[in-house]
């Protein structure tokens, strides 16, 4: 989380994460394009967690692609197999990194983030079709009960991919 935050408690981060997947749900709800929802929702977490950066990157054959997001402007071509949204693409599932410079390959979009939780996102087919990304300028900002919530924000997510 950004260091503009207090650190919250155990209990407070319980009670936002899962308001802020019912008012994603309600967010998503009706709406038929990818874009105006994934624009939405960076914006929903940017203003409830106050993130450095929080933005979706989504998965073009061998190359994840920007998309919508709340933040400094970041690198639009991440080339596959490198950096931390690739990993979590590849391991499909979550990865927190409590030191960007310690992660072999990380790509440094801005030179103040220091800690990033990747969350892969699929469709209804169990396809992956991108990642959310966070990052903070404090080292250490996330950990594994981040990652269970923003998975079940994965979940809650899988709509706005569409049927096919
Ligand atoms: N750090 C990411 C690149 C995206 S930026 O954090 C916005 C990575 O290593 O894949």
């Amino acid at each position: 989380m950004s260091s503009s935050a207090e650190p919250v408690t155990p209990q407070t981060r319980h009670d936002l994460y899962a308001t802020v997947l019912q008012e994603t749900a309600h967010l998503i709800s009706g709406v038929d394009d990818l874009v105006a929802n994934l624009a939405n929702v960076a914006a929903l977490l940017r203003q409830r967690f106050g993130f450095f950066w929080v933005g979706f990157y989504l998965l073009r054959g061998d190359r994840l692609v920007l998309g919508p997001f709340q933040g400094n402007p970041a690198c639009v071509y991440l080339e596959r197999p490198r950096g931390v949204c690739w990993a979590a693409v590849l391991r499909e599932s979550p990865v927190v990194v409590a030191n960007v410079h310690e992660f072999p390959g990380h790509i440094a979009c801005d030179p103040e983030s220091k800690s990033e939780i990747v969350v892969p996102l699929k469709d209804r087919a169990g396809r992956i079709r991108g990642v959310l990304d966070v990052d903070s300028d404090r080292f250490g900002a996330f950990d594994e009960e981040d990652a269970r919530w923003l998975n079940r924000l994965a979940e809650v997510l899988v709509p706005v991919w569409g049927e096919d």
